[in-house]
């Protein structure tokens, strides 16, 4: 059963000119044109396919495309052309901005997203603490999220994501935030998921648990799809690179 299917899909951002208004109304023309012309393209023609219980790691350097596909995987981006379909219950990406709220504490966010994503009042009291201690937030956990560097936030939305109990779970860089013993952690977590036959992807620099963990890896270089297939032979050639 295939869980995860891009077809040729495109993600493109339109950059805001930031000459002013002034700018804008007296070179009226040629603002349109440029207008036009700033489109960034931060993945073009993009197709995979992901099929239940596989574990797929998405490699690749910084800006080429990887945090947007989770995006577009967990439906907090739309694509510009091109075919998404996601099969299954699939845990929330909230440092992406879906979910989080960002003049509310840490804490409330926990309740808040529980209450979104249809805990009950009894189940969001009862995995409150668990959440806190897992992302080791603790002394920040009453302060607003916009105080938090973006390795709390991934942090704090890891550990929301897998109490939600998931078909799909979402990773973005989780291996990489937090000290050495956080990072164990998860990636015990993500075996767990594994073992229990969950669909995972997640984006990693850390090429060995990729290599650990993962069926299959997709190499995005430049916006686009580079290699894919089995962990080994991607990771080699990326390595090799
Ligand atoms: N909201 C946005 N507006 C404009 N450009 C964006 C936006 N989000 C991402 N980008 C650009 O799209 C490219 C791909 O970004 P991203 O998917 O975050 O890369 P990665 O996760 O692989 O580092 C980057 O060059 C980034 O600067
Ligand atoms: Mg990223």
């Amino acid at each position: 059963m295939t869980r995860i299917k891009f077809e040729n899909v495109s993600k493109h951002y339109r950059l805001i000119n930031s000459g002013g208004i002034k700018t804008f109304l007296f070179n009226f023309v040629s603002q349109i044109k440029s207008y036009r012309k700033n489109v960034f393209h931060a993945l073009e023609d993009i197709s995979f396919e992901i099929k239940d219980k596989e574990v797929v790691g998405i490699i690749g350097r910084n800006g080429a495309g990887k945090s947007t596909t989770l995006g577009l995987i967990a439906g907090v981006l739309s694509p510009t052309s091109g075919n998404v379909e996601v099969k299954g219950r699939i845990a929330p990406l909230l440092e992406l901005g879906a979910g989080f709220h960002h003049d509310l504490t840490g804490r409330e966010n926990i309740v808040l997203n529980g209450l979104l994503l249809g805990m009950s009042k009894k189940d969001i009291v009862s995995k409150v603490d668990e959440i806190i201690e897992f992302s080791e937030l603790e002394e920040f956990i009453d302060q607003p999220i916009r105080m938090y560097s973006s390795g709390m936030l991934s942090r704090l939305g890891f550990s929301i994501a897998i109490q939600t109990n998931p078909e799909i779970l979402l990773i973005d860089e989780v291996l990489s935030v937090g000290d050495k013993g956080f990072q164990k952690k998860s990636a015990d977590k993500i075996h767990e998921f594994r073992e229990k036959g969950i669909t995972i992807v997640f984006v990693s620099h850390d090429v060995g648990t990729v290599e650990k963990l993962c069926d299959k890896v997709i190499w995005i270089e430049n916006h686009k799809i580079k290699m894919i297939g089995n962990a080994k032979d991607v990771i080699s050639a990326y390595t090799d690179e």
